[in-house]
């Protein structure tokens, strides 16, 4: 069995499912969770999948992974429009990287334009909800290695 796939989630993704339904879906992120494990199984690969408020505990992660993961997926949410720390844990991480969101960053707000995890990341899924997060799964077992 190859080295899972590390699916990493910023702050507020606790709250899918209830948090803006209108942006983000009514999926929670229990189920976003399970569907990345379905396609990840069917490609091969279980998956880690954990969520923090924390940029730290992120940091801490994205660490862990050099060692661990196979590839990494991440949904950065808002640090991915302010963080530095997650841009240089994830330059270091040694393995693909594939940025996701749920929404749109492009076609809202223009602080949301900028992300500093695309400057480390393979590519970038967004714009599909839930499903955004599968095709990042199925992306990153593509770049695996
Ligand atoms: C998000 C988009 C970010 O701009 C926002 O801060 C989030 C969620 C998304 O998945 O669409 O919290 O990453």
């Amino acid at each position: 069995m190859p080295k899972p796939i590390y699916v990493l989630s910023g702050p507020n993704l606790n709250l899918l499912g209830t948090r803006e339904p209108e942006i983000y879906g009514r999926d929670t992120l229990e189920d976003v969770r399970k569907r990345c494990e379905a396609r990840a199984t069917s490609l091969g690969y279980e998956i880690v999948f954990r969520q923090s408020n924390h940029e730290g505990e992120l940091v801490d992660w994205i660490q862990e992974a050099r060692e661990k993961a196979s590839a990494l997926v991440i949904n950065p949410a808002a640090y991915g429009h302010t963080s530095v720390a997650l841009l240089d844990a994830l330059k270091a991480v040694g393995v693909p990287v594939v940025e996701c969101h749920l929404s749109n960053p492009a076609a809202r707000e223009a602080f949301r334009h900028h992300s500093y995890v695309s400057l480390a990341a393979t590519g970038l899924v967004s714009g599909f909800g839930a499903a955004s997060y599968e095709l990042a799964v199925e992306a990153a077992a593509g770049l695996a290695r």
